[in-house]
């Protein structure tokens, strides 16, 4: 089994690997009511994931579920049930953590928007099998995950290459990516349980905090703001500038900019005189383009994928999802420009990362693969859905300095679909053999 948080939605999943490069997987996904993500105690929200595996496991697999509840009630002896009898389960958790073992991780901080203070510092995974565990759940965390690591796995598992995936990257609500290092490359000092034997390690970078002070990143006064009134300012710098989260909200805080200024006639109610700028928009008082957080970066892709004259999906989708009443075709054109040009900033921003570990690995320039591709797995609805968003990424790597036109070719963007939690099952399965390996 696979359970999946940080993304749009909440997902459990099973999988069966068919040790082909295939598998079939049952998932079911829920989203995260806003009030868990900033709630009080940590057990709400964990208590809230436990009732969705149970509810999962009762509708996909009740057979099991059913027969594990009668043996628990009947079976008293110690060690009554059998350990075959429970699923393992990998958690992909996919916030900055601290691990230290296979099934063992404190959180360091919350992104993407969650804020449960009391979380932070404990163990994800004894907080999620302690409320499974309230409720007779047969299932055990055995393998702790972050989204990227996962997407790296099942990228190498569904297209074995030479060198198998490189990276494993998330550009979705958040932006992160993972890769296998040398051990002797990594000067961080290293804790807890790992296995030295393969003289590698899969690194999760958290590039979401690259350049958190500013030296080198672009930076408007509507990053600014929308920084200062994040809930983590002065965290995330990198991803505020390139995940899906952040950048319909760098786009409505520009919009806002344009209506204030009586100089700029941009959505603008040509019949009114008032003093507020509101009422000078032709944009419905109720639309959500006035509130934080009320464009939904979707509305990019509608702009980018509409290249008619008219722009008329875009008009239509300005007028039903935000209340602009009859927007004219030159708002729209400027809309799709400053949609576009916020669009663009991010891939070629996702670039930046993209080349720095493909330059990292060594990959391009080792002649025994020079006529291999250089594999990347990526997932996440920015990547899935916005439009030539992996066009733009490849455009870029051209242009980074020791990759060039030659090395962008070689670099090959794969989506993984669903990838983390087909990552994450497998993880557990790796987990599961390294238990029966101890006993
Ligand atoms: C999903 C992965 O497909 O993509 C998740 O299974 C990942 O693990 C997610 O977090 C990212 O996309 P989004 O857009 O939902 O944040
Ligand atoms: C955020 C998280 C990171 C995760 C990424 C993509 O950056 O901190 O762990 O991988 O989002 O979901």
């Amino acid at each position: 089994m696979a359970v999946d948080l940080g993304g749009t939605n909440f997902r459990v999943c099973s999988i069966r690997l068919n040790g082909d490069s295939t598998f079939n997987l049952t998932f079911s996904k829920v989203a995260i009511p806003k009030e868990l993500m900033v709630a009080e105690t940590a057990q709400e929200l964990f208590a809230f994931l436990a009732e969705e595996v149970k509810n999962f496991l009762k509708k996909h697999h009740g057979n099991q579920f059913e027969a594990y509840t009668r043996r628990r009630l009947t079976m008293s002896a110690p060690g009554g049930f059998r350990d075959e009898h429970i699923f393992r389960m990998g958690f992909t958790f996919s916030f900055p953590v601290q691990q230290i073992g296979i099934n063992k991780g404190t959180l360091i901080r919350w992104t993407k928007g969650f804020d449960i203070p009391d979380a932070v510092g404990r163990d994800v995974c004894a907080l999620l099998q302690s409320e499974m565990n309230k409720l007779h759940l047969p299932v055990k965390v055995a393998a702790l995950v972050n989204d990227t690591v996962g997407t790296l796995v099942a990228r190498s598992y569904t297209s074995p290459g030479k060198s198998g995936a490189v990276l494993g990257a998330i550009f979705g609500t958040g932006t992160n990516g993972a890769y296998v290092e040398k051990l002797s490359k990594i000067k961080k000092p290293l804790s807890g349980d790992y296995d030295n034997s393969t003289g590698e390690m899969v690194m999760n970078t958290e590039w979401g905090s690259f350049d958190n002070q500013l030296n080198v990143l672009p930076s408007t006064s509507w990053d600014k703001a929308l920084d200062e009134a994040s809930v983590n300012p002065g965290i995330q710098m990198y991803e505020k500038r390139v995940s899906g989260m952040f950048l319909g909200e760098i786009l409505r805080l520009v919009l806002i900019d344009m209506f204030k200024n009586p100089k700029i006639s941009f959505f603008k109610d040509e019949d009114s005189n008032s003093n507020d700028w509101r009422s000078t928009t032709n944009v419905g008082e109720n639309s959500s383009l006035f509130k934080q957080w009320g464009l939904d970066t979707s509305i990019m892709s509608v702009a980018a994928a509409d290249n008619t004259p008219e722009l008329g999906t875009l008009r239509q989708e300005l007028e039903s999802a935000l209340h602009v009443y009859a927007p004219a075709q030159d708002d729209a054109q400027a809309f799709k420009a400053i949609a576009g040009a916020i669009g663009r900033r991010a891939a070629r921003l996702a670039a930046v990362a993209i080349g720095a570990i493909v330059l990292q690995t060594g990959k391009l320039a080792d002649p025994g693969l020079k006529d291999e591709p250089v594999d990347i797995g990526v997932d996440g609805s920015l990547v899935e859905h916005y439009p030539y968003f992996r066009d733009m990424i490849h455009e870029a790597l051209a242009a980074v300095d020791g990759i060039g036109e030659e090395g962008a070719k070689r670099i090959r963007i794969g989506i993984a679909k669903d990838g983390s939690g087909v990552g994450a099952a497998l993880i557990a399965l790796v987990a599961a053999g390294m238990e029966e390996r101890h006993e």
